[in-house]
């Protein structure tokens, strides 16, 4: 039988803590199975708050004793905590708790890796290392004592003092429980310093294993990086006289930005030309940026409910976006970045698991770490940007950090510093924060008399419990060409808020060719009508890299669907458009590689969908495949030589554009690969001294279906290092063909090296299968049953990461009634589990919905 329904939490229900916390001493006595810890804790009533029933979350706590004011009391327990009577004035809360880190697979409060104990607090899990008022709008300040015989032992702030056996930590600045962290393992560091604009010199160490202080030196460089883009971009400085990042292996997420002691999954720190790839550079530059820059949006200023979470998770994604551009290239980021918006977002948007930015009730907040509030959240923060301008941008943050610096704030509190500083009236665009779903926005244009129009009409579709949209403000930039392709028209903003409305441009001689949504400068779906001839027009001639890039982008998806729906061969135009975009030199390597790789099979999937078709998974796969066929013919010609050119000689060096390079080799080889039975990829691989070739010359081979050899030389060369083995597991997977997908992925579950209670291994295997929408989807029903099985059986051992796991399944309304009934069996099997998890049911009862 199910237990009752788990409760739901809203919005709309916030009230204060009856009690401020003054300070928070905690003594740890570390060990495997029965670590102590005892807590001092100096509560006061809080003046703004009404309700004096003193609560404290505690969940999987033993607990030893406690005393309020020195005497002991035998608190209440109560669903999720206890309750005590207590004082009506200041009193000092005392007590011991006994708890085990070794048994804690679910990764969430205090928990053992590789030998070593560490931490992962938020949201919620601070609860499970002592009672507490367990809730980001209590702040305090922690001084934190460590007794082990472990040789380094770290927590959030400076450092007090440390014996034989122990160490103190004390945290000047207050903060919420979900920033505590501990640390104490074998571990070698790598150091450096770095001073802040305020002369403040600051110790930097990244914490690792013993044998992994290799692949440290990048995360490093970066840290400085972002230390110092935080204070010339925002004026942010760091705070403490040191910062600590530890590398740990098992780890639900990608990485926390705890105050001064930022915990990260191995696969998000550690980098070496060797084992890591050009992207993992790349994505451990930009969460290295985003951990740090949460000292300011985050830390500092902190929310003070989850339902906030965007209010530090958007704003801090869209700084580590700029600080990526500033780094690398704007163009390529921003296209890079609308992909994965696409990918993951717009799909969530549109289907049952769609929600605000800011939702509105939640039963399992970790349930929530979205692409919705990250990405989306995000985007919220680009379009306010682009509506009141950089100038007042600039203004309105600092107002931000000066107003809010050490409270814990909300959306209105954000929205009003805008306000403030420009004037403007927030209470529309807000609605991009309370509703969901992905709004389209159509395109009708008229030319008469010299006056252009652009008439625009939106629409968000339903989203669970939201039925009907209001319009939203839509900032949309506009350019326009004349048919030589010179710009008549640069960029200009058009703020469009009622639900339609027309735009002139008034003076023209000719009827212009029109680039609309430059920069993506709205997280919206487009329709307009189109010819491919114009779309190749944009494609050759768009000053804007992004509308240029989306144009082919575009041509492409149009050829492709015509290929799935009417059985229309590759479109000869497309391949020419093509053919001119690989050849421009004048084009960034990065840009050309980005503009010569197909929609994902995902993106068609969505495009169908959205055009009222059921997409056929097979079927879009063969297309796909016909039309990289056709790709790699239409560009034979060009192929060696731009694979040649691209060629970077010299150590490797993970700089933009040495990348850049490679990424368009390594496309070129993907369809190099198609022509020559794999000869060329062979040769990359024997070759290969770095990790992007390395794999870039495997996918390319498991894509047509060999690479046998190289796939065992991969594992011998690598077995030791786990995070490429993640990649040799991931990869075989995702490069399966459609009938083998899941066979692949079920062998690999029976390799001595699948470490299941690994997040990182699981995902490689079962998030490959996932993003294999052929293999997934196949019409077997293999890949819905493996998954649920694995579903079923980690979901005990580790409820976060198998919830997240779930949102494999949030399209299967876009299918055929087959496939359906077979998700809909396998969901059915996985909520009828007895003890499933609040987070697993959640996930699975809103995916049914
Ligand atoms: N705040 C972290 C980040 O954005 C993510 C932590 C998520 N943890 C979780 N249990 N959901 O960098
Ligand atoms: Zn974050």
């Amino acid at each position: 039988m199910k237990d009752a329904a788990p409760q739901k939490i809203y919005l709309s229900d916030y009230t204060p803590f009856g009690y401020r916390v003054e300070e928070v001493h905690l003594t740890f006595r570390l060990a495997p199975e029965a670590t102590r810890v005892l807590s001092r804790i100096r509560f006061a009533p809080n003046p703004e708050a009404t309700d004096r029933r003193f609560f404290l979350h505690g969940e999987q706590l033993k607990l030893l004793s406690a005393r309020i004011d020195g005497a002991p009391i035998t608190p209440r327990f109560v669903d999720g905590g206890l309750e005590a009577d207590v004082p009506d004035g200041p009193f000092l809360w005392e007590a011991e708790v006994e708890i085990a880190p070794a048994k804690n697979t679910a990764l969430e409060g205090l928990y053992m890796s590789g030998g070593m104990y560490c931490t992962q607090c938020e949201a919620e899990g601070f609860r499970k290392i002592t009672y507490y008022p367990d809730r980001p709008d209590v702040m305090a300040t922690f001084t934190v004592r460590i007794e082990s015989d472990m040789p380094v032992l770290l927590s959030n702030g400076n450092p007090l003092g440390k014996g034989a056996g122990w160490a103190e930590w004390h945290d000047p600045w207050p903060k919420p429980s979900y920033l505590f962290a501990l640390v104490a393992g074998d571990l070698v560091n790598h150091a450096d310093r770095f001073t802040t604009m305020e002369g403040r010199d600051v110790e930097l160490n990244i914490w690792v294993r013993p044998g992994d202080e290799g692949k440290c030196a990048f995360g490093m460089d970066a840290l400085k990086r972002s230390m110092k883009w935080d204070e010339e971009v925002y004026g942010r400085a760091y705070d403490l006289d040191i910062f600590n990042i530890v590398a740990v292996d098992d780890f639900n997420m990608g990485a926390m930005e705890n105050k001064g002691l930022n915990i990260f999954n191995s696969s998000c720190v550690l980098a070496s030309p060797e084992t890591s790839t050009d992207a993992n550079f790349e994505r451990i530059e930009a969460i290295i940026a985003h951990e740090y820059f949460h000292n300011w949006t985050g830390n500092r200023i902190t929310c003070r409910d989850w339902f906030q979470l965007c209010l530090k998770e958007g704003l801090t994604v869209f700084r580590d976006q700029q600080f990526t551009g500033d780094q690398r290239s704007h163009a390529v980021k921003r296209i890079d970045d609308v992909l994965t918006l696409r990918g993951r977002q717009f799909r969530e948007d549109n289907g049952p698991l769609a929600h605000p930015v800011r939702p509105e009730s939640f039963v399992e907040i970790n349930n929530f770490y979205t692409a919705t509030v990250y990405e989306k959240g995000a985007e919220l923060i680009g379009m306010l940007k682009t509506l009141v301008g950089d100038a007042a941008y600039k203004e309105a943050l600092d107002l931000y950090f000066r107003r809010h610096d050490g409270q814990a704030a909300t959306i209105e509190d954000w929205l009003k510093v805008f306000e403030d500083v420009t004037g403007r009236d927030l209470s529309q665009f807000k609605l991009w924060y309370s509703q969901a779903g992905t709004p389209r926005l159509k395109v009708e244009e008229a030319f008469e008399n010299g006056t252009y129009t652009l008439t625009f009409t939106q629409s968000t579709p339903p989203t669970p419990g939201q039925p009907v949209k209001d319009p939203k403000v839509i900032p949309i930039l506009v350019g326009l060409l004349d048919d030589t392709g010179a710009e008549i028209q640069p960029t200009t903003l058009l703020e469009m808020t009622q639900e339609r409305q027309s735009f002139c441009f008034e003076g023209l001689s000719a009827r212009p060719i029109p680039s609309i949504l430059r920069n993506f400068s709205a997280p919206v779906i487009l329709q307009r009508e189109s010819s491919n001839a114009e779309r190749a027009f944009l494609l050759a001639h768009d000053t804007d890299p992004f509308n240029k890039w989306e144009a082919g982008r575009a041509l492409a998806k149009d050829v492709l669907t015509r290929m799935i729906c009417d059985g229309a061969p590759a479109d000869p135009a497309y391949l020419d458009a093509l053919q001119r975009v690989a050849r421009d030199d004048s084009l960034d390597p990065a840009f050309r590689a980005l503009a010569l790789r197909q929609p994902s099979e995902e993106d068609i999937a969505q495009t169908l969908f959205d055009a009222g078709r059921t997409p056929d998974p097979a079927r879009i796969h063969d297309a796909a495949e016909t039309l990289a066929q056709a790709r790699a013919e239409a560009l034979q010609d060009l192929l060696p030589r731009l694979y040649a050119e691209m060629h970077v000689p010299g150590p490797y060096s993970p700089d933009a554009k040495a990348a850049g390079k490679r990424a368009l080799q390594n496309t070129v080889l993907g369809l190099l690969s198609r022509l020559d039975s794999g000869e060329a990829a062979r040769r990359q691989y024997a070759a290969a001294d770095n990790m992007t070739m390395q794999l870039g010359a495997l996918a390319s081979l498991l894509t047509i279906e060999r690479g046998r050899a190289e796939t065992a030389a991969f594992y011998d060369q690598w077995k030791a290092d786990r995070l490429v083995m993640d990649k040799w597991f991931g990869l075989q997977v995702a490069c399966a063909a459609p009938e083998a997908a899941a066979e692949t992925a079920r062998a690999l579950t029976e390799h001595a090296d699948f470490d299941w209670k690994n997040p990182n291994r699981f995902r490689a295997v079962f998030g490959s299968l996932a993003t294999n929408p052929a293999g997934f989807h196949h019409e077997s029903g293999a890949g819905y049953a493996l998954l649920a099985d694995w579903l079923i059986r980690l979901d005990p051992v580790n409820p976060q990461t198998t919830a997240r796991m779930c949102s494999a399944f949030e399209t299967w309304r876009r299918y055929d009634a087959d496939r359906q009934g077979l998700i809909r069996a396998q969901l059915e099997r996985i909520l009828n589990q007895p003890g499933l998890s609040r987070d697993t049911t959640e996930m699975i009862t809103r995916i049914l919905e």
